[in-house]
């Protein structure tokens, strides 16, 4: 079968490649892979920032954010043959430490947890993967056209269940939400503040084409330029840029009590000049916290299946700006200016 590969810690080694059959030792249901997310992870990966491979491989099947079709299951497993599926990406450590004992992988202590695509475990980008029945949430077939969204959908899932687990500290009844990058994680995010009737405000780079737009379709106001100019300090600012200019703004712009939840994975080197005085005396006497968040557990992938579910399902669909055939492989993975979600097709 056909999958895209990378060397991890080579350069622009990606390619498609016949490999073998996806090996049981990956779980007892067989999936005919339908549709594969791109996200800026795939680009670390491929430019060699980030990524490992298999013991004993050199090469690494990427993909983590995976839509396919069941095609084969042992009877007790839960699933049938045809049933609508995605994969949960990360595995508990070996070990295991006290979170991925208790399932909650998402938060493991000891970095020894492995991801499918990412981290020492082959991905979803084949024509057929396999999953253990614990790893795999089924999606109801309406959301088949959306479903590719689930992997996005669940990390924006656990900043929200972080943020309200924070924010109910102490008495608590935010307002307003800020997300700063809108692409599909932060129009992901800004979707699940407008779901909890939350003002929502977006703030990116880019003054056309389709965000603005989308951003208008929940309800939310649109901002571009500097963050200083918003008018107000919202009670919860989800930073999905990873850019630390931004990241600096957020933390001067954050309101009393605020949380700052930080979900855009940066590239390294980003040096820029900050207050550490200022901006801890504020984060002191406002009472305000900035956390980081990564990766989903079990419990964020069923929450994603409700956002989406609850959504607009036209919505949804525009954020899917391109599909491209797994041939057309390099064409997926160039920038267009209007591009939010890229898709790679697979059946
Ligand atoms: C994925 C997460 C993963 C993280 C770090 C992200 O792109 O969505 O599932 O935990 O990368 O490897």
């Amino acid at each position: 079968m056909k999958a895209l590969t990378i060397v991890p810690g080579k350069p622009n080694s990606a390619g498609v490649q016949d490999v073998p059959e996806p090996s049981p030792d990956y779980g007892s249901i067989l999936v005919s892979a339908v549709e594969l997310g791109i996200c800026g992870t795939d680009f670390e990966l491929i430019s060699a920032e980030y990524g490992w491979p298999p013991p004993g491989s050199d090469h690494l099947i990427i993909g983590h954010e995976s839509l396919g079709r069941v095609e084969d299951a042992p009877s007790g497993s839960g699933f049938n043959k045809g049933d609508l599926v995605v994969g949960i990406v990360r595995r508990p450590d070996p070990v295991p430490c006290l979170a991925c004992a208790v399932g909650q992988w998402d938060m493991c202590r000891n970095g020894k947890y492995t991801e499918r695509g990412i981290k020492e475990v082959n991905g979803f980008a084949s024509e057929r993967w396999r999953i253990e029945p614990n790893y795999a949430i089924r999606l109801d077939p309406s959301l088949a056209d959306v479903g590719v969204l689930m992997e996005p959908a669940s990390v924006l899932a656990k900043a929200w269940d972080h943020i309200t687990r924070i924010g109910q500290r102490a008495e608590w009844k935010p307002k307003t939400v800020l997300v700063t990058g809108a692409g599909p994680i932060g129009l992901l995010a800004a979707l699940m503040g407008a779901q909890r009737h939350l003002e929502v405000h977006v703030l990116d780079r880019v003054a056309s084409g389709p965000k603005p737009q989308l951003v208008k379709q929940l309800g939310g106001q649109y901002h571009t330029g500097a963050l200083s100019n918003l008018g107000f300090k919202p009670d919860i600012i989800l930073e999905c840029t990873g850019v630390a200019s931004v990241i600096a703004e957020c933390m001067y712009q954050l309101g009393n009590d605020g949380i700052l939840c930080l979900a855009g994975v940066s590239s390294h080197g980003q040096k820029i000049d900050l207050d550490l005085g200022t901006m801890n005396r504020t984060m002191v006497l406002e009472n305000q916290v900035i956390f980081g968040t990564v990766n989903a557990n079990r419990s964020h992938w069923e929450m994603a299946v409700k956002a989406l579910s609850d959504a607009d399902r036209n919505w949804l669909r525009g954020l899917i700006s391109r599909k491209e055939k797994l041939s057309n492989w390099q064409k997926a993975l160039e920038r267009h200016p209007d591009d939010i979600k890229v898709v790679i097709e697979l059946a």
